[in-house]
C-alpha cells in the first residue's frame, strides 16, 4: 500500500496527466452556497497505463474524469496533459460513459464507428473511413453483427462496438465512466478481459482512466488504483496493483481486493 502523497510528484518523462491540487465546487440550487465534489487532490496518470478511479456513490469520480476530459472546469488547481492546462474538450481525450445513448441508433454498429473517424480524419476516403473501422469491428469481436443497429444488440454487444470507436479514432486518453455498470457479472467479466485485451492489441499506447465503485473491476483493470473518499472528493490512497491483467482468482489479486474493500469501510 503506497501512502497518499499531499502534493503531486511529477515525472516529465511518465506522466501524462497531472492532476494539480484540484478541487472542483458545485453551485447549490436557489444560491444557496456550493457543493465540494472533489478536494484538493494531486495525483499524475503515467502515459500508456490504465489508471482506475475507485470510491463509493457521490465521491467525485465522474467529476474528476469529466474534468481531465476538459468538459467541467477545475475551482482551483489545475490539470495539464503533456504539461499544458487542460481547458477545453478535445479529439485526443474520448470520454465513454455507462450507458449507451453515445451509440447513433440510425447507425449500424460499421456505421457508429466510421462516422467518428470520418470526423477525426476528414480527408479519408470512404473507403479507407470502412477499412480502418472494419478493422476495429473484427478486434473486439463484432463482425458477423457489423451490420447492424444499436437496438438489435445486446448490452454487452453495444459496449463492445463503444469500445471499437473510442479505439478506432486513436485517442491518447480514453475516459471510462462505469462503462461496465449496467452489466451483468458474467458479460462485465467478459467486457474487463475485452479491454485488457484490446489495449494490449494496441500495443499499449492508449493511456486509460477507468471509474468504477467495483472493487474487483479495479484490481482486474488497473495498475494503479486510486481510491477516493467522500469526505468528500478527496484521495484516500493510491495503490499499485502488480496482478492487472490476472485471472481474479490470483491469491495476490484477492488480498489487494481485501485491502481495498477495507480503505473503502473506512471513511477516514
Ligand atoms: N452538475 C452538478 N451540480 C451540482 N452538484 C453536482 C453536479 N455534478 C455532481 N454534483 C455533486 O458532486 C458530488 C460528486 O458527484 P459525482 O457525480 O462526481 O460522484 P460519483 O463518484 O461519480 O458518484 P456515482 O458513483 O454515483 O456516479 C455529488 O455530491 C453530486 O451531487
Ligand atoms: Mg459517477
Amino acid at each position: 500500500m503506497v501512502a497518499v502523497p499531499s502534493r503531486v510528484q511529477s515525472d516529465p518523462r511518465s506522466d501524462l496527466v497531472e492532476i494539480d491540487r484540484v478541487s472542483i465546487a458545485f453551485p447549490r440550487s436557489r444560491g444557496r452556497g456550493t457543493v465540494v465534489a472533489v478536494q484538493d487532490v494531486s495525483v499524475s496518470i503515467r502515459r500508456g497505463e490504465k489508471f482506475v478511479i475507485l470510491g463509493p456513490s457521490g465521491c467525485g469520480k465522474s467529476t474528476l474524469l469529466t474534468a481531465i476530459g476538459g468538459f467541467i472546469p477545475v475551482t482551483s488547481g489545475e490539470i495539464r496533459v503533456h504539461g499544458k492546462p487542460v481547458k477545453a474538450p478535445t479529439m485526443n481525450r474520448v470520454l465513454v460513459f455507462q450507458d449507451f445513448g453515445q451509440l447513433l441508433p440510425w447507425r449500424t454498429v460499421l456505421g457508429n464507428i466510421e462516422w467518428a473517424v470520418a470526423r477525426r480524419w476528414p480527408r479519408y476516403s470512404s473507403a479507407e473511413c470502412k477499412a480502418r473501422s472494419m478493422q476495429y469491428v473484427e478486434l473486439v469481436g463484432l463482425g458477423p453483427q457489423a451490420e447492424q443497429y444499436p437496438n438489435t444488440l445486446s448490452g454487452g454487444q453495444k459496449q463492445r462496438c463503444a469500445i471499437a470507436r473510442a479505439f478506432a479514432v486513436e485517442p491518447e486518453i480514453l475516459l471510462m465512466d462505469e462503462p461496465f455498470g449496467a452489466l451483468d457479472a458474467i458479460n462485465r467479466e467478459r467486457m474487463q478481459f475485452e479491454l485488457n485485451r484490446v489495449w494490449a492489441a494496441e500495443s499499449e499506447r492508449v493511456t486509460i482512466a477507468f471509474v468504477t465503485h467495483d472493487v474487483n473491476e479495479a484490481v482486474h483493470l488497473g495498475h494503479r488504483v486510486m481510491v477516493m473518499s467522500r469526505g468528500p472528493g478527496r484521495l484516500r490512497a493510491l495503490v499499485d496493483n502488480p496482478s492487472v491483467g490476472r485471472p481474479p482468482h490470483d491469491g495476490a489479486a484477492l488480498k489487494l481486493v481485501d485491502e481495498l474493500r477495507e480503505l473503502l469501510k473506512d471513511p477516514s
